[in-house]
């Protein structure tokens, strides 16, 4: 497990582990942590009732092995990353997607978010996955993730979003922050208004600076946005699919505390070294057996 901490915001570690020695913590700190293992066996150390907002972004059932974008080592980005994408049957699939949430829920808080990141082959079965564990009345938002580049196809219309299946733990009381952008109308030209549920957001180009090299990175812009509507400052985040860790960057960056899983050595070694890189101090390696071990600081 890679720890680290940075000075953004209050001060919380989810998983009763400190980056640090307790008496030199600041209030204005954000914990971060990494962990290498897999979603289910992690989720055992969770302690109850202690996440703001879980965003998983899972394999998507592609049935092929995502890799690292060709010429990544070109451009000085991680190109040996991969990790498998295949289960035999959409059963096998939600059946893993289901064991997992299952052992995740206890650890969201009553005010908690759940945003489910899928596309078009396993979303609908997701959304009745949803429907049954968290209860139709908890549906927020079924957003769209519309990302504009990539091909084309004679056959069809071109696919060209992601979906985003969101649902609260209490339709009641859970947190919103209504994200704002530029209004486009001629009536409101220069004002900003809220978003709708259409995410106009360009996914990450061959060139842009905040790519890892990591197979299927999101854009920070995205998580950005889903971060800051879904939990509050200082509130924890969940990431137990992290990838590249562009969900404990964009904590990180808004001032949230943030807990990354990922199976793949390779995603958690550019976690670590992105949040670094970007200024926020750690990391400290622990057991890799879980999110609570009693690793201590260097
Ligand atoms: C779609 S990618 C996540 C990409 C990430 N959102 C980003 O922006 O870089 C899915 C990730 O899930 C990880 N994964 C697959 N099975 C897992 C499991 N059982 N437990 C934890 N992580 C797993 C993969 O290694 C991969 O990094």
């Amino acid at each position: 497990m890679a720890k680290g901490r940075t000075r953004r915001s209050r001060n919380l570690t989810p998983f009763g582990a400190s980056a640090s020695p307790a008496n030199d913590r600041e209030e204005s700190a954000v914990d971060w942590q990494v962990v290498k293992g897999d979603w289910l066996s992690a989720s055992a150390e969770f302690p109850r009732e202690a996440v703001d907002f879980l965003y998983a972004d899972p394999p998507f059932n592609t049935g092929k092995t995502r890799s690292s974008p060709a010429r990544a080592a070109a451009r000085g980005r991680e190109s040996d990353a991969a990790y498998p994408d295949r289960w035999q049957t959409m059963g096998e699939y939600i059946a893993w997607l289901h064991e997992r949430l299952v052992a995740t829920l206890p650890a969201m808080k009553r005010t908690g978010v759940l945003a489910l990141h899928c596309d078009y082959r396993a979303c609908h079965h997701i959304r009745l996955l949803l429907d049954k564990l968290l209860g139709e009345a908890n549906f927020v938002n079924h957003l769209i993730w519309s990302y504009g580049l990539g091909g084309s196809s004679p056959r069809r219309f071109a696919r060209k979003h992601d979906d985003i299946l969101v649902y609260a733990i209490d339709a009641d009381r859970y947190f919103f922050e209504p994200p704002m952008v530029p209004a486009t109308s001629q009536r409101l030209r220069g004002k900003l208004k809220k978003a709708t549920d259409v995410l106009d957001i360009p996914s990450l180009n061959n060139m842009a600076a905040e790519r890892t090299g990591y197979p299927t990175q999101k854009p920070l812009e995205l998580l950005t946005v889903l971060v800051g509507a879904f939990s509050p400052p200082g509130g924890t985040v969940l990431d137990p699919c992290c990838g590249s860790g562009t969900t404990i960057e964009a904590a990180a960056r808004l001032g949230r505390n943030a807990i990354g899983i990922d199976l793949n050595a390779r995603a958690v070694e550019i976690v670590t070294r992105r949040l670094m890189t970007r200024g926020f101090c750690g990391p400290t390696v622990g057991t890799g057996r879980g999110p609570n071990p009693s690793a201590r600081p260097a």
